[in-house]
């Protein structure tokens, strides 16, 4: 996901820019750019690399403005270099955008055929020339956008500055645009994000798809204006007035965000009880009880899918309903029955994953109910859905995801439990209590993953493997060494092993194997058949299987007592802590490791 933010109003508005593309940083970071009105020029900043080589280069120029946009880049066309940073600009317009112009070439040819040129790879170029096309022809900036953005295809969002005066417009299709006023001040501002706004507006405005956004910061009693793409006033916003009191995140005593977000986990399961077993909480689980769907539709991306594939155990293991669950990306390709009396189930952290996005736009087309599992309060996800199941984990830096794929096994649980019926209060406050000082002793025997992390980083190869309820937490453990690690790893079912990936093994190969009581004599011969062939034998296991500890290489006991449900999520703190010392040892960039990115809004 890009970050977008801009300012106009009466006093500065470089700071509000870099303020808010600082808070949005960790959601894509190849590059970053300003761009800003001065003495009747546009002037325009921008940097290869993190915000803050954006920041050194401005401590010398020192921009000053009360008119300014800005963008943080995940790329999805074109090099991460200067030249394709945003803002794109020119000497009458500036954009950035959030997005993909999946007709871009087509436009491109068109505009170099009109002699427009191109200094940069991007597709977003393509919607600053075509724009500047239409506004040499019209003369009319806001007639302009809207006959520009009618010939782009694909789901983006869009943010323009221009030379001739203060007025700053937006549109978007399928990405996340907000826009914000500060009353007392007649500031607006637009940003992709509005945790961007928190502490500069007083009111968010959510204009939903192809709404033209006019922001006048001169126009005290109509800051922000809104168009239909025929040039009518709109009516399709919404508002928030509510005051959202800004997360000040710091790392604290941790060297990195994903460090302490695992680390507070223990304190956020316990919360979470108290928050869905509070009086007001009480009646939504009560409503969902009431509720019965056939078939449930679960599609999530990453992180979320590996939670989603959890939830669907339990509810089939609670309700008679049957789960389908896929890959957001894969969901709508394959021709999905889809019935009304249905549910789609999508969870996300960010609330603003295109892929998920679509699937759940697909399931309200087809008048399913639809129900999020969601961290993201006010995301696009979370406006969309019927029924918003939200985990409180709080903000999460880490791009790779941690506490919140914890909270959204538990959040399903519940979810679960509730259809069935079967939600007794003092049970779940029981386990998850026991869960959450066993993960607290589990923290507390960090140094000992640590020191196995240092026997093993160097290894090319991993494949974690699990069985039933630990096969998506194999596949969830070789996902984070991937994404922080940049090392090759594979999830993989313990039984799949021997039709064909065990042909990987050798002693090079490390087997982190999750062998737990449940299924416990298949997984264990899966285990021998590694260690026949020389593999490189990790146990994560029930604490004082002398079975396990003498047959593995490196042995990590956990104590189950008193856990059914919650066993995955146990276990898997095991492979966060795992992936995070590994990486550490390997020096990636932990929190913003390279080429991803904390919200991926495109598809
Ligand atoms: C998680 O570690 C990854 N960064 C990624 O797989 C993420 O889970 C996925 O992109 C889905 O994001 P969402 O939960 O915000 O929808």
């Amino acid at each position: 996901m890009c970050g977008i933010v801009g300012c106009s109003g009466t006093s500065d508005a470089i700071h509000p820019v870099m303020e808010g593309l600082a808070r949005l940083e960790y959601r894509g970071y190849d590059s970053a750019g300003i761009s800003y009105r001065k003495d009747d020029k546009i002037l325009n900043h921008k940097k290869e690399g993190k915000l803050q080589n954006l920041k050194d280069l401005l401590e010398d120029i020192k921009p000053a403005s009360t008119t300014a946009i800005g963008h943080t880049r995940w790329a999805t066309h074109g090099k991460v270099n200067d030249t394709n940073a945003h803002p794109h600009s020119n000497d009458k317009l500036s954009i950035v955008h959030n997005g993909i112009i999946e007709n871009a070439n087509a436009l491109r040819e068109f505009l170099k055929s009109e002699g427009m040129e191109f200094l940069s790879e991007t597709d977003s170029e393509v919607f600053l020339n075509l724009l500047t096309l239409n506004f040499n022809k019209t003369k009319d900036l806001k007639q302009s956008i809207i006959e520009t953005f009618k010939k782009i295809e694909g789901n983006s969002a869009f943010l323009i500055l221009n030379k001739e005066n203060h007025l700053l417009y937006s549109i978007k299709r399928s990405a996340p645009l907000v826009c914000g006023v500060n009353e007392k001040t007649s500031d607006v501002f637009v940003s992709s994000d509005p945790y961007a706004l928190v502490g500069f507006t007083s009111k968010i405005y959510f204009p939903e798809d192809e709404v033209l956004c006019e922001l006048d910061f001169t126009k005290a009693n109509e800051l922000v204006q809104f168009y239909e793409l025929d040039g009518s006033t709109s009516k399709r916003f919404k508002i928030q007035e509510k005051e959202v009191k800004l997360d000040v995140v710091s790392k604290g005593k941790f060297e990195h965000f994903m460090l302490k977000e695992i680390h507070e986990q223990p304190e956020l399961i316990k919360k979470l009880t108290k928050i869905y077993f509070s009086e007001s909480n009480k009646e939504q689980l009560a409503r969902i009880g009431k509720e019965s769907f056939p078939y449930v539709h679960l599609a999530a991306c990453g992180t979320a899918l590996h939670a989603g594939l959890i939830i669907k155990n339990y509810l089939e293991k609670y309700t008679q309903m049957r789960v389908h669950s896929d890959f957001a990306s894969e969901f709508r390709y394959k021709s999905p029955k889809l019935n009304s009396d249905e549910l789609g189930l999508f969870i996300s952290q960010s609330g603003e994953t295109a892929d998920t996005l679509a699937c759940q736009e697909l399931c309200a087309e087809n008048k399913l109910k639809n129900y999020s599992i969601v961290n993201t309060e006010g995301s696009t996800l979370y406006r969309n859905c019927d029924e918003n199941l939200l985990i409180h984990a709080g903000i999460e830096i880490g791009v790779a995801s941690t506490k919140a794929f914890t909270q959204q096994v538990l959040v399903g649980n519940l979810l679960a439990k509730a259809f069935a019926n079967k939600l007794s209060e003092k049970e779940v406050i029981g386990e998850f209590e026991l869960l959450s000082d066993k993960i607290k002793n589990l923290l507390a025997q960090e140094e000992k993953i640590k020191n196995i992390a240092r026997e093993i980083y160097q290894h090319q190869g991993f494949i974690f493997t699990g069985r039933g309820i630990q096969f998506p937490i194999a596949l969830e453990g070789a996902l984070k060494l991937k994404e922080i690690a940049y090392v090759h790893a594979e999830g993989y079912a313990a039984g799949e092993l021997k039709h064909g990936p065990i042909s990987l093994i050798d002693e090079n190969m490390v087997n982190i194997a999750i062998i737990t009581p449940d299924l416990y004599d298949k997984t264990l011969s899966n285990a021998e058949e590694v260690k026949a062939r020389q593999g490189i034998l990790l146990v994560v296991g029930e604490e004082g299987n002398k079975e396990l500890e003498e047959m593995s290489d490196f042995f990590i006991g956990l104590d189950f007592e008193g856990l059914d449900d919650t066993v995955p999520v146990l276990t898997n703190i095991v492979l966060q802590l795992l992936s995070y010392h590994i990486a550490k040892l390997k020096g990636t960039d932990i929190d913003k490791p390279r080429n991803l990115a904390k919200s991926v809004t495109v598809e």
